[in-house]
């Protein structure tokens, strides 16, 4: 049976384990959802076993555990290593969903839960492409699995995890299917990852809530405060006024800059995809530069005071923001996070008092476009797409990325199959049914080309 074949043949059913994967809310960042995230780990482990993968384990760590599963089928042949996350996001606001984020459904080609896309319908085509080649015969190298159930929380125990495993996660080079592509008929491999530096900040005024006819104008409001002081750390063109924010930033050359704005892209489309009257970024930019090689600061939450039905005249004690701040190479997140607390601490006026709070962070990585594993996945895509995929710059974070690179010395290559309006993380997030069937035919094209390239 030809590869395509066996996925008309079998594509109902990979749909419907999929669907039950889907149905389990393995939320890592709500401790509520612990026994599912838990659940979603061993139905994994089971399904890596149905497939034909050996030493199957779910291996505990201080936080969710690591499904790893292997098939060595000779020590001579080089290992992919493929790594993907079990766990999900937060599917709040579950009333802005069009139907429940855990009861996948499929309108007009897509399928609609959270983790649809991220990651879960991702990382099943690896399972899914690993039971064909072993079903048709066609394994043509080693493979190993490793699926995290913390990466949206940071990845914190998976750092430990592979420190603690090096022998046994040896390989010759990582695939992650965790990004996206430009188009369904343009193919794009993602070249690079942003990194990030996440934290949290306090903003104390007085030692309770004031009535704010009795106290108002006399004292610090510490939500007016905060929000000068955050829109403070950006000018008028939009640059980070952080000192030093920049110093390490890599420049690229005009030539690269140059090739970067071939990749295909519609200012029109975008804006009007997402209902915006303009973009916004820093002054002398592109919005694919914006998003991808230049470093931003975004307030992801603020809050303080009173926020519920009908009005409170109150003077907060308190006010409290989430900041990210996206990282490109040469900056390091312990470098930023450092360079934002002394600032934020510095603009804090007498009359409040300011707490820095780092949560995780991240570093930023770009993947050669010239080794043999990437020419491979690009041929793998030409095969099954019929067009050279472009390389392009990706403006999320993979925090695992950078470590497999300094911890095992290995390259990653990201092949994702996701569309930018595939809304991950936001509610109705959706994979399209083309997508998932074109990752499994495209992925057993990769592992032929690579071990076919790799005898040089
Ligand atoms: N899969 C995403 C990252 C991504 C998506 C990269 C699309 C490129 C294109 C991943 O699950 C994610 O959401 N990462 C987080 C970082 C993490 C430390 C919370 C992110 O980028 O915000
Ligand atoms: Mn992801
Ligand atoms: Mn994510």
């Amino acid at each position: 049976m030809t590869p395509t074949a066996y996925i008309e043949t079998h594509k109902d059913r990979f749909i419907a384990e999929l669907f039950d994967l889907l149905r389990i809310p393995s939320v890592s960042a709500d401790p509520a959802f612990s026994a599912d995230v838990l659940r979603a780990a061993d139905y994994l482990a089971q399904k890596l076993r149905d497939a034909g993968a050996d030493q199957v384990e779910v291996c505990p760590t201080a936080g969710y555990p690591i499904v790893y599963g292997e098939k060595i089928i000779d020590a001579s042949l080089p290992t992919v290593l493929m790594y993907g996350h079990y766990d999900v996001q937060p599917a709040d606001p579950y009333e802005l969903w069009t139907s429940p984020p855990f009861e996948p459904v499929i309108k007009d080609g897509n399928i609609y839960a959270r983790g649809a896309c991220d990651d879960k319908g991702q990382l099943y085509m690896h399972l899914k492409a690993f039971e064909l080649m072993i079903q048709q015969g066609e394994l043509p190298c080693n493979v190993k699995f490793m699926i995290e159930g913390e990466e949206e929380v940071g990845s914190d125990n998976l750092g430990i995890f592979v420190r603690q495993n090096k022998a046994r996660l040896q390989a010759d080079v990582i695939i992650i299917s965790d990004t996206g592509m430009i188009a369904n008929d343009i193919p794009s491999i993602t070249s690079g990852l942003r990194g990030l530096s996440y934290l949290e900040v306090e903003v104390t005024g007085p030692s309770r809530d004031l009535h704010s006819g009795l106290y108002g104008g006399a004292v610090a409001n510490p939500i007016n405060i905060l929000c000068k002081m955050i829109a403070s750390l950006h000018d008028e063109h939009n640059h980070i006024t952080i000192p030093g924010f920049y110093d390490n930033v890599e420049e690229l050359t005009a030539e690269e800059r140059a090739e970067m704005a071939q990749a295909p892209f519609s200012l029109e489309a975008y804006k009007q995809a997402l209902d915006l009257s303009d973009v916004h970024g820093e002054a002398g930019y592109s919005t694919i530069e914006r998003n991808s090689i230049r470093p931003t600061l975004d307030v992801n939450g603020i809050w303080g005071g009173y926020t519920g039905e009908g009005a409170k005249t109150v003077i907060p004690a308190k006010a409290f923001a989430k900041i990210s701040m996206r990282l490109v190479p040469n900056q390091t997140s312990t470098e930023i996070t450092e360079k934002f607390t002394k600032h934020f601490i510095s603009i804090a006026l007498p009359s409040v008092k300011v707490v820095v709070r780092p949560h995780h962070g991240g570093e930023p990585v770009v993947t050669p476009t010239n080794s043999v594993a990437y020419q491979a996945a690009s041929k793998a895509f030409e095969q099954i797409f019929g067009k050279k995929p472009v390389p392009v710059r990706g403006g999320g974070s993979i925090p695992i990325v950078a470590m497999f690179k300094s911890e095992l010395n290995l390259d990653t290559v990201l092949m994702g199959f996701g569309l930018d309006s595939d809304a991950i993380h936001s509610p109705n997030e959706h994979y399209g049914i083309f997508n998932f069937l074109k990752g499994i035919e495209t992925i057993p094209y990769f592992y032929k080309y690579y071990a076919e390239m790799s005898k040089g």
